[in-house]
């Protein structure tokens, strides 16, 4: 196979590194890849989301599958431009349609997507700033903390939650009536609160049937102890040690199977990863958000701890023969450690040289903003490469991770030193 993978993180470094391991590709290309993509494929200067540009390349170098790795394509409709363009049309696109990626570009959507189908997740109202009045009545009927949600994509920013009821009051006012986060927070969901411990997990469907992969459990906020800002993340494990078999399988009757089977009742296409960000309240999952795409961190563990060929996986989303694909996985613990640039997620600064990297052997790093500038790696965005190691237990994957953490330098690097505190024994 010819591919093209859309995308510049480790996300795209670690679906890189895992096509690149099949006996079915021919050739690969990164748009725009980043210093460590390089070593799976070939990088090409193309913008994602300039469609007419990735048509022409696509036409040029023969590609017969598309790997969308970001949301923000497949939000604009990458997949539903392929397949009205007469050229093109006939080349796979694994990442879902416009409709179906509001699932991730609209929270209410999503929201009424989740209602409609007896999917757990938590209850809501949707005000616009026509009805803000009636939005602070809702506000007042619930109890804190207050959960408010841009309604659109807003860089991972646009969740609130605020204990304070005039706090919460004055933050919708200034999402809806001051465009806090643009034409984002033009809608606002408020919902409540959920309490309990986070996971994601992951399929592939081609939106008949699905494969399930192995859960993961991400790092997001910056400082130890989760406190501090909300990044994208810090670091990720997997497996969840939460998860056992009766969690895991409550979460597929109850969220991933109807999920699957309302988006083909409502007649919505969808052939792609579908990220299912859940709650554990008390034994029970919820929904707190769903992506369209692979997380990041969490696909630099859940990637590797995929045994399976990935593009006979992505073959078989292609042309509807999922169900007759095999699906194994790695019986190791996988966990990885996100080395970001000083002052992330606030200001920072770019273009560090990366030392160290020739010195690892026993994890792999996997870039997630870097460029090169000849044979040297430099930063190039706030989280800029991730750790990954294999172990026996969590413990032993995240010992491996942080020994060749040490070896890795660049001015100003920060990396949290507890990923897994809340779920390993230490
Ligand atoms: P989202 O962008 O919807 O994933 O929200 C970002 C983060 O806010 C989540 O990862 C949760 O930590 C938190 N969050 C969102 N919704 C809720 C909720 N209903 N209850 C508790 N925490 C929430
Ligand atoms: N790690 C969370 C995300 O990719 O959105």
């Amino acid at each position: 196979m010819r591919v093209l993978l859309l995308g510049s993180g480790g996300r795209e470094h670690a679906l890189a590194w895992k096509m690149a391991q099949s006996s079915m590709l021919e050739e690969l290309f990164i748009a725009p890849g980043n210093a460590g993509t390089r070593n799976h494929g070939k990088n090409v200067v193309l913008n994602p989301t300039d469609f007419p540009a990735v048509k022409n390349f696509v036409l040029e170098n023969e590609i017969n599958l598309v790997v969308v790795g970001p949301e923000e394509p497949l939000v604009k409709g990458i997949h539903d431009y392929f397949l009205s363009t007469e050229e093109i049309k006939h080349i796979p696109v694994i990442g879902p349609q416009r409709e179906a990626a509001q699932l991730e570009g609209s929270k209410d959507f999503a929201k009424q997507f989740m209602f409609r189908h007896n999917i757990p997740t938590a209850k809501y109202a949707t005000f616009t700033k026509d009805t803000l009045n009636q939005g602070y009545a809702f506000l007042e009927s619930m109890k804190p903390p207050y959960v408010l949600k841009a309604d659109g994509l807003a860089a991972g920013k646009g969740v609130l939650i605020l204990e304070d009821l005039s706090e919460a009051k004055k933050e919708l006012k200034s999402m809806l009536a001051d465009a806090k986060f643009g034409d984002a927070s033009s809608r606002v969901v408020i919902e409540q609160f959920l309490k309990g411990i986070e996971l994601s997990v992951f399929v592939l469907t081609d939106g008949v049937s699905y494969k399930v992969l192995p859960e993961a459990k991400d790092y997001k906020r910056i400082g130890e102890g989760d406190t501090g800002l909300n990044t994208g993340g810090m670091g990720a494990i997997s497996p969840v040690p939460f998860a056992d078999p009766t969690f895991l399988d409550k979460i597929e009757n109850q969220i991933i199977i109807p999920t699957v089977k309302g988006l083909r009742n409502d007649g919505i296409p969808y052939k792609g990863f579908i990220f299912f960000g859940l709650i554990n309240v008390k034994g029970e999952p919820y929904v707190i958000e769903y992506n369209c795409r692979m997380g990041d961190p969490e696909t630099e563990v859940v990637i590797p701890r995929l045994k399976s060929d990935i593009l006979d996986l992505f073959e078989g989303v292609a042309s509807n023969t999922l169900s007759e694909r095999d699906i194994e996985f790695v019986e190791k613990s996988a966990a990885t450690v996100m080395m970001v640039a000083g002052g992330y997620p606030e200001d920072y600064e770019k273009g560090k040289q990366i030392y160290g990297l020739n010195g690892i052997t026993e994890s792999m790093v996997f870039h997630a903003g870097t460029s090169s500038d000849g044979p040297a790696v430099l930063s190039a965005g706030g989280r800029v490469l991730t750790v990954t190691s294999y172990g026996k237990n969590l413990e032993a994957a995240l010992q491996r991770s942080y020994s060749a953490i040490e070896k890795i330098e660049f001015e100003d690097a920060y990396f949290r030193k507890d990923i897994g505190f809340d779920v390993v024994q230490s």
